[in-house]
Formats: C-alpha cells, structure tokens, sequence
C-alpha cells in the first residue's frame, strides 16, 4: 500500500504550523501539584484521556516548564477548568492577574474548587515528545464538580479562549 506523502512544514515557519494546530479547538485544564509546601499549577490543553483500564491520562509537558520535574516524579491533579475559572487559567499560564485561586486539600494532590472535573494521578511513563515530554499518569482519584448546568467548559480554539455554543449539533 502507497501513502501519499505530504511535505512537513519547516521548523522556521513554526508560527504557521502552531496556527494550524490551533484549528483543533480544546478544552482547558490545569495541573496542580504541591512542592516544598507550595502549591502551583499549570495550563495546559493537552489533556487526552488514554485508557479505562488501567486509568491512564496524559499531559504534553513542555521540557522547559517548572512543572515538568513534579509531574513526572510525584501525585498531581488535572482539573477541567469551567468558563468561570478563565482568570485561573490565564494566571497557571503565566499571566497573573489577581486570580483568587480557591484551593481543595483533601486529596494527596491539591486541586481547584469550581472546576468541571478532577482526575488525581501518579506517574506512569514519559515518553520523548521533542520539546515537550509526554506525561503519562495513573488515575488514582477522580470526580465530577459542579454540573454543567451551571458552569460550561472553557474552551481554546485559534489562539483564543471560547465559550461552547449552547445546543448540540446531531
Ligand atoms: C490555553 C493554553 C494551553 C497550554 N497548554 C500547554 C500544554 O499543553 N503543555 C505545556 O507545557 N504548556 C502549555 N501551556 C503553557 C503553560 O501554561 C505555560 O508555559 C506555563 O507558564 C508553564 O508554567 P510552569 O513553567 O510554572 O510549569 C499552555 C498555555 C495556554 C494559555
């Protein structure tokens, strides 16, 4: 069987093929960890469930993030982050910007009141992703917080973050 080849774009035009990854529109979370007894986080929309049994999920952690170490040494929590926690998602981006972040400690992990969901894991594997390391983690906890109803997801899609239109579309 033949395949027809497509040309990769080149590493210069770096911009152009991050636009192109943009048109896959996200959810957002933010992973949060404990360190030295401080409590930090990081935005990320990398996310992907991978397997039910056993419970794996996995972030894209860029190798030059703060966050990259912890999370491929110790327990951290993924939280789905609601259209109301967008100041909480720009702040775990790097942008602060007085965000109120309400913390949950009851877990081995901390994690963020008001989001959509949780899933608390341990390392799995890592694997190489060029500029990034592709953190695989065990879920050893999860759940569901508040109801869609009352908080929708935040989305990213082209650069920007979004609200989901109301409705679906079949
Ligand atoms: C919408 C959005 C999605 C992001 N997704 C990721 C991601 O999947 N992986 C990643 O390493 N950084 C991602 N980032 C960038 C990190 O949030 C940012 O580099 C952060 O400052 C890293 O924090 P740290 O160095 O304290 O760990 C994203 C940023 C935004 C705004």
């Amino acid at each position: 069987m033949s395949h027809k080849l497509i040309d990769a774009p080149p590493v210069a035009d770096s911009g152009a093929l991050r636009a192109a990854f943009g048109r896959f529109a996200t959810g957002v979370v933010a992973v949060t960890y404990e360190a030295d007894g401080v409590r930090y986080g990081m935005t990320a929309n990398s996310f992907t469930s991978v397997s039910l049994d056993p419970a794996l999920a996995l972030v894209a952690v860029k190798k030059t993030s703060r966050a990259r170490e912890f999370l491929e040494t110790g327990y951290y929590t993924v939280n789905v982050l609601a259209e109301q926690q967008l100041d909480t998602g720009l702040h775990f981006a790097g942008r602060p910007g007085g965000a109120e972040v309400e913390w949950l400690t009851t877990g081995r992990s901390p994690r963020l009141a008001g989001a959509l969901a949780y899933f608390e894991c341990e390392p799995w594997a890592t694997y190489d992703g060029g500029d990034h390391v592709l953190v695989v983690g065990r879920i050893t906890a999860f759940g569901e917080g508040v109801e869609v109803a009352e908080a929708a997801p935040l989305v990213f899609f082209e650069g920007a973050w979004r609200r989901l239109a109301a409705g679906a579309c079949a």
